[in-house]
């Protein structure tokens, strides 16, 4: 009988196209919280999510014990899935790492830009009859240190779009070997790193250790002038999880002027009905699209299909997350 493989918070259709011409019974679903609980999945050798679907201990038990045995993230960040409880479930866990990085750091680029060239705000302004070439002074990423936390593939090829505007990077991780720095100023701590950079990127996953870990002890720290010398203000910008950033931390930053601007991908709670950063002019927000292109959902689409393939061949999945299922 052919395997059958849920869809839940959709895929390219080049993916679904190509699972189904190597015969796998596609069915692309939407199950509420509740219908998962209730055990939707059961039927289903390998279900595909992405952000929307959250598959934590409760919903990993009622789905375990039937067909279930491997869930794919059409993407990088595994938080919205409980590992361990998958693991405990004899449930495989894979992810697509490697597709999104171009565009999500190309995007990290366009949220840097925008706080210090105010290209919303000139936007904004513009359209309601106001031509602020006086008032939109901004500054150059010329010349700037960049500080990035977290020093991964994503964060590595930020580092090189950056370079190219002439940025000095400099970058703290603590989980990385220093010959993985080549070229670029290591930190051994956060509080540094904040200490001698006027822009920052967050490039970490969400984890217990990093949630909230951005706030304002950290942006007092920022210089006052830039590596140039120049008064170029101070930006932050994440496009990594929600929940890294202290976001009403990150609001009063913004309104008593530690902050120049910010720019926020992600966030504590999405999708982002009400929230007091969207009444900071100085505060640029996109809605979770980093991921969002269309090179990068057909290769999403297509790595993650491959893991499914290679996870219900018997084989190990090259992107598997949980190994110790394997012990
Ligand atoms: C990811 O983890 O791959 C990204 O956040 C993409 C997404 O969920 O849209």
């Amino acid at each position: 009988m052919n395997h059958r493989i849920a869809v839940t918070d959709g895929l390219a259709k080049e993916a679904i196209l190509y699972l189904r011409k190597e015969e796998y019974v596609v069915d692309e679903v939407s199950f509420t919280k509740d219908e998962i609980n209730k055990g939707s999945l059961l039927d289903y050798d390998a279900v595909i999510i992405r952000s929307a679907t959250k598959l934590d201990k409760k919903a990993i038990e009622a789905n375990s014990g039937g067909k279930l045995k491997v869930i794919c993230r059409a993407g990088v960040g595994v938080d919205n899935i409980d590992i361990n409880a998958a693991t405990n479930n004899g449930i495989m866990v894979v992810n697509a790492p490697s597709s999104t990085t171009k565009s999500v750091a190309e995007l990290t680029l366009g949220h840097l830009l925008s706080c210090t060239r105010h290209i919303p705000k000139g936007d904004r302004m513009l359209r309601d009859g106001i031509w602020a070439k006086k008032e939109l002074r901004g500054s150059e990423l010329f010349g700037k240190n960049l500080g990035l936390i977290g020093y991964g593939r994503i964060a590595r090829n930020v580092s090189n779009l950056a370079i190219a505007f002439g940025m000095n990077i400099h970058a703290f991780d603590p989980y990385l070997p220093n010959e993985m720095f080549g070229g670029i100023t290591k930190h051994e701590t956060i509080e540094d790193l904040f200490s001698n950079c006027t822009h920052i990127s967050v490039h970490c996953n969400l984890t217990e250790d990093t949630r909230n870990l951005v706030g304002e002890k950290l942006i007092d720290l920022m210089p006052k002038l830039g590596a140039d010398g120049s008064n170029c203000g101070r930006y932050l910008v994440s496009l990594s999880r929600g929940g890294i950033v202290n976001e009403s931390e990150l609001f009063n930053c913004l309104n008593n002027g530690k902050l120049t601007c910010a720019g926020l991908d992600v966030f504590e709670t999405e999708p982002v009905l009400k929230n007091n950063l969207l009444n900071s002019d100085n505060f640029i927000g996109t809605p979770h699209i980093a991921a969002s292109t269309v090179e990068a959902q057909i290769r999403v689409g297509l790595e993650s299909a491959n893991q499914i393939i290679n996870s219900l061949n018997g084989e190990v999945p090259t992107n598997l997350i949980n190994k110790e299922i394997l012990d």
